[in-house]
């Protein structure tokens, strides 16, 4: 079938949304020592006559990478030089942190009538649950999606629909503060895990921290079942996020700090005791 290229690792819906369509999801690793950056190269390198589109996840779940200009325009280049479609899901557009910007894929030349933007209200508005999101993109595409979508989804809650308008037209501060908060979530829990010996790489995005925890010698998900037994933290083995998240867990700061600070108690206290 037609094949969805997905620079990985990834939020755990792309590559079954590959599938589910009846295409094939071919994934393209990043690794820690290049801060899960995307390389356009491997992109390129990785392109077959079956390819028909790029699913970017920017900034990222689980490994809060932010893609920059440069590698963006390359993208770009890529897709259109090899006709390709670009789905990028950027519901974590608003949360970028340490002067890092978010640059929306669609905005760049000459990429908005290639490109499907899906956005949504959970991550921005902190709506997880309110089931509100959106897609933007070419008339033709949409007219497909809708195809899909009404047999399916049919819409979104109409409660949901009245506090996204309220939220786009009143939550402006509370985003703001809720980002001067998410970053100071962010510096705890990148230096408690580095302190405690779990490499973490500083997420310039989303909400979470992604430590290497193969230097304990178990595996992601021996580490993450371990200690949601031993010490009822719970994490995400790396592994679900596909290709390059193995050896690695993703965990959420998308709590207060006294429980991160809690969680870090707790994840120290496992460690010493391996
Ligand atoms: C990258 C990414 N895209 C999409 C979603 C879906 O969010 P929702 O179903 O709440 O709109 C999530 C949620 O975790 C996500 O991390």
């Amino acid at each position: 079938g037609e094949e969805m290229l997905i620079p990985t690792p990834c939020f755990v819906s792309y590559q079954a949304e590959a599938i589910l369509a009846g295409g094939a999801a071919v994934e393209i690793p990043s690794t820690m020592e290049k801060n899960f950056e995307l390389d356009p190269r491997a992109l390129e390198a990785a392109i077959t006559p079956q390819s028909k589109a790029i699913l970017l996840g920017f900034p990222n779940n689980p490994t809060g990478a932010v893609a920059s200009r440069e590698t963006l325009l390359e993208v770009a280049r890529i897709a259109e030089e090899h006709d390709l479609v670009v789905v990028s899901d950027e519901i974590y557009d608003r949360l970028v942190y340490g002067g890092h910007k978010h640059v929306c894929f669609p905005s760049l030349p000459g990429a908005k009538q290639r490109t499907l933007l899906l956005g949504g209200f959970s991550k921005d508005y902190a709506m997880t649950g309110w089931r509100i999101g959106y897609a933007c993109g070419p008339a033709e595409i949409i007219k497909g999606l809708v195809r899909a979508h009404q047999y399916t989804v049919m819409s979104a809650p109409t409660t949901a629909q009245a506090a996204a308008i309220a939220a786009l037209k009143e939550g402006e501060p509370y985003v703001e503060q809720m980002v001067a908060e998410y970053d100071r979530r962010r510096r705890l829990i990148v230096s408690g895990l580095n302190e405690i010996g779990l490499p973490t790489f500083e997420p310039k995005g989303a909400f979470y921290a992604f430590p290497k925890v193969s230097v304990t010698g178990l595996d992601d998900e021996t580490f993450a079942t371990r200690l949601l037994d031993e010490e009822h933290v719970a994490i995400v083995p790396g592994n679900a996020f596909g290709a390059g998240g193995e050896g690695f867990c993703r965990c959420s700061y998308a709590t207060s700090y006294a429980k991160l600070e809690t969680a870090l108690e707790k994840i120290r206290r496992y460690v010493n005791r391996l």
